[in-house]
């Protein structure tokens, strides 16, 4: 079972727990027995023992003196002779180095550590157990080297060292374990190439090394190992083609090489020459040509994974793979654009159990037949999105009852969406977006009570909104935009406590916005521009806390602006341009400080412009045709507010309101209804989408893929507890974010997601790293993708500040170190986020993680905590600390966490004000509480303690004497 548990590859499972069986059955009989020398391994044992730093189950309590060794948990004899020949520890929570003595188990076959968290090198003397077969230590913190004597034990069959952080090569000298059957060596920090030697592995059945830094090409020698059932090398940096070779090993089950710079085409007999193939992974390479026919007599493949490659021409008939689960060929350049296109999808009838089909991003034409409603009623994913598909959208598709995401955004679809449709109950996100429909939107909506998205904007849907789309209570993502949606926006809709995101934009939408609105307690963007929507704002809107984004510009409101909205302080984009609005601008615009665009243009505003917030810089805020504003900053060129021209104004104002009333209303009516019928019916494709007004489909994963250049090295930041961090653009190129990929292979990595989105969703403070957005969805490779997409900070992590030459390669030449000033005011801003989490929150929150390296510093170097992986929620977690004390890791870092946390006590608001002290000794004395100076009885917190109050001059960071350079400090000092 331990192999088979830390195998990444998909179909490997059933190999490996086969082949397991076989060696696993009875153990071996030695021959003779020699006297005396059990001692050693009793010793041998102890020693082991006494290198097991924590041991929370107990597993190793029985070994002592009490109990035979024999007896000892972990541990089998053989029959005869009593010497250790099996250890095994696995899934013991173990952690540790392993000790040398091990070396001295001389019978020893099994030694089975796996999923513990021992840690240092493995040790050399593994290397003297001649009689060893199988060595399993995966999922450990292994560092160092693989040590290459391990090739002294020529009895291996198995050595699996799977996800641990080994570095360095594949040693040259494995080559010459002629019985090792399975090599797992994936998901560790290898490098070099992968060694010719290789190919003497005549036995070998399992080679996988995925998920490492192996580059150079694939030698071609490896097309010799005839026994080969699974090669996995996939997320390295191999380049060049695959040997044909390897195109000939018949046995092959599972074969994946996805992630790499891998080139060339497929032989055209592949199919013939590997018919055991079960997976078939190659995704994200630059592979060109056609798909060979004869793939389809590869007829036990269970998972096809070729998107994101150069392959043109058909897609072939795939009929005879029947136990097809998974078909992945989006980001291609496949089909003609041509009828015949879609052929394929009718040869897949017989693939009974096929769940995923994702054919995006090609060059698909022809138009879908009902054929589509005879694939697989297990069919949970139909991807068709652009491509050039025409015709109408098949009624047949009501029989694929399980479908939960339906892509087919961008095709040329047209006629009415099939009234069928609407019945598939498990329907979650359904994007139809940019097609050529029409007809009504159908109130049957309401029965598909698990939607979550829903994407029908660009198209030419008529009649009115659905009232019952109030029924679809998971409803975040609703956008209707650019369509000739008419009638008023049923109250209905505001009662989807549930929506994020709400696009109703360039329809013919009139009346006026509901009073229920102030229900969207989630609601985040809200765009209602370009309708025909009149009235006031309602009061009520001041109840939508998390807006960000509203869009209200040309239609018919009036009235002045809600004191209500004064609590809104997370807004950034607010349009609500070309209305009637009237009375003064409220001030309350100047305490939003996340706002960077405000279009109050061509309204009937009046007196004086606030001159605080964003109104000090003449970017950002337009104002124009108002003509009633006076003062304001000088750049905006209004008259000065002296108050007898604002009498003035006033005696006027009533006749102007009258006068504009009229006319206004009855001109701007016929312009707005020409405007309408002509202008921006001809430019409707053209319209740009907003940040935020496609959210789903702008952060999918394949704009994340984008953004940062395919997760390339160059753009890598760091590597964290649960995943990576890139540096990314986004698409418009004027955004630069940092995104942190979750490796979700890790366990807690999704519960820490979680966590952190609900943590980042209710907070705003300007010292918390603001969190754009989050993106939760499946990658070219079928698997989950989870990302965290954040403001990149310019100036890194203070961790770099506070340590540079531990970090010489990453800082740039101009190193300079910290001033006083600029310590001290990066300490406030980190007790000004921790006050803002500990009290004035929505609930308290604790961060559980405050360390250097959890503060980033921005291009002024503000302080900004991020990093919210572990923290809690007060209210919401209690805790059963019976359970607790054995995961201490949980709760923070080593150094920083409270030591109350170390024995198992709650989590509580002191934590974080104990690990802010240790910040700010660190960030004053210039040492790590994890110095190697730090022993027993020394620590920094009495290092500090001593020195204090005299000789502090002698504990202070010396650099902070030597700052040669100006001080610089662009903020002055902060009172707050
Ligand atoms: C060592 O082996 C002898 C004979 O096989 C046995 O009597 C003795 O109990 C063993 N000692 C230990 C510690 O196992
Ligand atoms: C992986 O190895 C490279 C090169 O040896 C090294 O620069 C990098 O820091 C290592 N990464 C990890 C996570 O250990
Ligand atoms: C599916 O299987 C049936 C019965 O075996 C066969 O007649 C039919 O031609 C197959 N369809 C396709 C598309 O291969």
């Amino acid at each position: 079972m331990d192999l088979l548990e830390s195998c990444p590859l998909f179909l490997l499972t059933s190999i490996v727990l086969a082949v397991l069986l076989q060696l696993g059955s009875g153990i071996p009989h030695v021959a003779g027995s020699e006297h005396g020398r059990n001692e050693t391994d009793r010793l041998g044992l102890l020693a082991f023992k006494a290198e097991i730093t924590s041991d929370p189950f107990g597993s190793l309590n029985s070994w002592n003196q009490s109990l035979h060794f024999c007896q000892w948990t972990g541990v089998t004899c053989g029959r005869r002779h009593q010497r250790v020949i099996v250890l095994n520890l696995d899934d013991r929570k173990l952690a540790g180095p392993i000790s040398p003595h091990v070396g001295n188990l001389s019978f020893l076959r099994k030694l089975k550590l796996g999923n513990n968290s021992l840690s240092h090198e493995i040790p050399q003397e593994i290397g003297r157990l001649k009689r060893l077969q199988i060595l399993l230590l995966h999922q450990n913190s292994f560092t160092g080297e693989i040590p290459a004597n391990i090739s002294g034990c020529l009895d291996l069959t198995a050595i699996n060292f799977s996800r641990n952080s080994l570095g360095g090569k594949i040693p040259v000298e494995l080559g010459s374990l002629s019985k090792l059957k399975y090599l797992l060596i994936d998901t560790n920090n290898l490098t070099g190439s992968v060694p010719p030697t290789l190919g003497n592995l005549s036995s070998l059945i399992i080679f996988v090394a995925e998920i490492n830094n192996i580059s150079g090409s694939i030698p071609d020698v490896l097309g010799g190992l005839t026994n080969l059932e699974g090669l996995g090398l996939g997320q390295n940096r191999l380049v060049g083609t695959i040997p044909l070779s390897i195109f000939n090993l018949s046995s092959l089950r599972s074969f994946n090489m996805i992630w790499n710079q891998l080139q060339g085409s497929l032989p055209s007999s592949l199919g013939n020459t590997l018919p055991n193939l079960e997976e078939f992974s190659i995704g994200r390479n630059l592979f060109t040509g056609c798909i060979p026919d004869s793939l389809s007599n590869a007829s036990k493949l269970v998972r096809l994974e070729m998107g994101s490659n150069k392959f043109t021409g058909k897609i072939p008939s795939l009929e005879k793979l029947y136990d097809l689960l998974q078909l992945s060929l989006p980001n291609n350049y496949l089909g003609v654009g041509e009828a015949g296109d879609l052929d394929f999808l009718s040869s897949l009838t017989n693939a009974t159990y096929l769940s995923y089909m994702d054919v995006r991003t090609n060059n698909l034409g022809g138009m879908l037949t009902e054929s589509i409603g005879n694939l697989s009623s297990y069919l949970s994913e139909l991807l068709l999105a652009d491509n050039k598909i025409s015709g109408i959208i098949p009624p047949s598709m009501r029989k694929l009852v399980n479908l939960q995401r339906i892509l087919l955004f961008s095709n040329q679809f047209t006629g009415n969406i099939p009234i069928d449709l609407w019945n598939l109950q498990k329907l979650n996100i359904v994007s139809i977006r940019d097609n050529r429909l029409f007809g009504n939107i159908p109130s049957s909506l309401e029965n598909l009570t698990l939607l979550y998205a829903l994407y029908l904007d660009e198209n030419n849907f008529h009649g009115s909104i659905p009232p019952s789309l109030g029924k679809c209570h998971r409803l975040e993502s609703l956008s209707f935009g650019i369509n000739n949606l008419s009638g008023t926006i049923p109250q209905e809709l505001a009662t989807l406590s549930s929506l994020l995101f709400m696009n109703l934009s360039q329809n013919q939408l009139s009346g006026s916005v509901p009073l229920e609105v102030g229900n969207l307690k989630n609601l985040e963007a809200l765009d209602l521009s370009e309708n025909m929507l009149s009235g006031q704002i309602p009061s009520t809107l001041g109840s939508c806390v998390k807006l960000t984004f509203l869009y209200m510009e040309g239609n018919l409101f009036w009235g002045s602006l809600p004191s209500s909205l004064r609590d809104l302080r997370g807004f950034e984009v607010i349009d609500l341009s070309r209305n009637r609005f009237s009375g003064k601008i409220p001030d309350y615009f100047e305490g939003f400080v996340f706002l960077r665009k405000l279009n109050l243009s061509f309204n009937d505003f009046e007196g004086a412009v606030p001159e605080r917030g964003l109104f000090k810089v003449a970017t950002g805020v337009s104002m124009e045709g108002n003509d009633k504003l006076c003062g304001g900053i000088p750049e905006l060129q209004l008259h000065s507010c002296n108050s007898e021209g604002l009498r003035r104004n006033r005696f006027t104002f009533s006749l102007k309101v009258i006068v504009a009333t009229i006319v206004g209303l009855l001109g701007l009516i016929l312009v707005l209804f020409f405007l309408y019928l002509y202008w921006f019916k001809k430019t409707k494709k053209a319209s740009s989408f907003r940040v935020f007004g496609n959210s789903f489909m702008k952060l999918s994963y394949q704009s994340l893929l984008k953004a940062t250049d395919g997760f390339s090295q160059d753009n890598l930041l760091g590597i964290g507890g649960f995943g990576s961090v890139y540096k990314g653009i986004l698409d418009q190129g004027d955004r630069v974010v940092a995104v942190k990929v979750l490796n979700l292979q890790f366990r807690g990595a999704s519960k820490s997601f979680i966590a952190e989105c609900n943590a980042l969703k209710s907070i705003r403070h300007r010292n918390l790293v603001k969190v754009l957005t989050a993106c939760s969805s499946v990658d070219c490779n079928g698997n989950d993708f989870k990302a965290l997409v954040y403001e990149f900070m310019v100036n890194g992590s203070l961790e770099k500040w506070l340590h540079p030459n531990e970090n010489e390669n990453e800082v740039s030449e101009d190193s300079r170190s910290l001033s006083f000033l600029e310590r001290l005011n990066i300490a406030i801003d980190v007790a000004c986020a921790l006050d803002y989490l500990h009290h004035y929150g929505p609930e308290p929150i604790v961060h559980c993680d405050l360390k250097p390296g959890n503060i980033l510093l921005d291009d002024e170097l503000t302080g900004h905590v991020g990093d919210f992986g572990i923290a809690r929620f007060l209210p919401t977690v209690t805790y059963e600390s019976g359970n607790q004390s054995s995961s201490i890791g949980v709760k923070g870092s080593i150094g920083y966490a409270a030591p109350e946390y170390g024995m198992g006590s709650e989590v509580s608001t002191s934590g974080d004000v104990y690990s802010y002290g240790i910040l700010l000794l660190e960030m004053f004395t210039g040492k790590r509480p994890t110095d190697h100076m730090f022993s027993d009885s020394l620590n920094l917190h009495n290092f500090a303690k001593m020195a204090f109050s005299e000789q502090v001059a002698s504990i202070a960071d010396s650099t902070l004497f030597q700052q040669k350079k100006i001080i610089y400090s662009s903020r002055p000092y902060k009172t707050h």
